[in-house]
């Protein structure tokens, strides 16, 4: 494994045509990608799914630490102004050192979704679900607290969520049992808010809904995170301003035709101008 070396890119001035850079380990962040496209229509995104590496959700913080560097890397070689962390792993291990060591705005998906959370809940018994790196790094927890501090956190890593969204098998009764067996214990914990910490889990949706039932309120980090988009590119007054249509360009490391394939299951349409980049 070839590890870059850091580099320090100065954006004297963010210009409001470059694009918008998001990465996640792979598809699951096309969600928060579909989610941002939504609230801004008229950016330029460039997508980088690091789909040689994926899965970041089983590895060490360390690692996913290193892999996140090189993905941001890669992305400023693109000229971006912001960047959105979509991976929840990632976030949750990486976020502070991406933020010291860029000059660019860099948000990730754990904060707005817990903020959400912490505003939604009226009982104060919250339920984090996430793969085993972003429930074991306890970022969201301690985001929760900050917004939240009365409030009980119930959390549960749901590793079979993540398979089961890119296989397309996200409804019916083998997924219903599956999501019944990783949140019978929020459930009994009164949980009212469900917070759905990971990339892949808007696909599950009807399912979790199905079994947790009309009163949990289910926070997408990925909506969440789409407004905190908004708000920052408004705020700094960066929004591109042209009429030109915006360009979305996708970047993989590894298969450009998988990538496509599953990737139009998260992002809900079809996926063209798919690049391979190495690094
Ligand atoms: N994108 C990851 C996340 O949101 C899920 C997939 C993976 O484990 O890499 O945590």
């Amino acid at each position: 494994m070839v590890d870059v070396q850091w580099e320090r890119f100065a954006i004297m001035a963010c210009e409001s045509s470059r694009a918008v850079g998001i990465f996640d380990s792979g598809v699951g962040g096309l969600t928060v990608h579909r989610r941002i496209v939504e609230r801004l229509p008229n950016e330029n995104v460039v997508y980088l799914g690091d789909t040689a590496r994926v899965p970041y959700g089983t590895k060490s913080a360390n690692t996913v630490e290193r892999y996140a560097r090189n993905c941001a890397g890669a992305l400023l070689k693109e000229g971006i102004k912001l960047l959105v962390v979509a991976c929840n792993t990632a976030s949750a291990y990486a976020l502070e050192s991406l933020r010291d060591n860029l000059d660019i705005p860099v948000l990730g998906v754990v904060e707005p979704g817990a903020q959400r959370a912490a505003q939604q809940t009226r009982n104060g018994r919250i339920g984090i679900i996430g793969t085993s790196g972003t429930i074991a790094s306890g970022e969201y927890q301690r985001a929760i607290e900050r917004y939240a501090p009365e409030s009980q956190v119930y959390c549960t890593a749901c590793p079979l969520f993540v398979p089961l969204a890119e296989e397309g098998w996200v409804t019916g009764g083998i997924p219903e049992q599956i999501v019944h067996h990783y949140l019978a214990a929020l459930l009994d914990a009164r949980i009212d808010t469900l917070v759905l910490g990971c990339t892949h889990y808007p696909l599950l949706k009807e399912a979790i809904g199905a079994v947790v039932g009309p009163e949990v309120f289910l926070v997408d980090s990925a909506e969440a995170t789409a407004a905190a988009v908004a708000d920052t590119i408004e705020g700094l007054g960066i929004a591109r301003t042209t009429e030109e249509s915006p360009e979305r360009r996708f970047l993989v490391t590894d298969d450009t035709n998988t990538f496509a394939r599953v990737g139009a299951l998260f992002l809900g349409e079809p996926i063209t101008n798919v690049h391979w980049v190495d690094f």
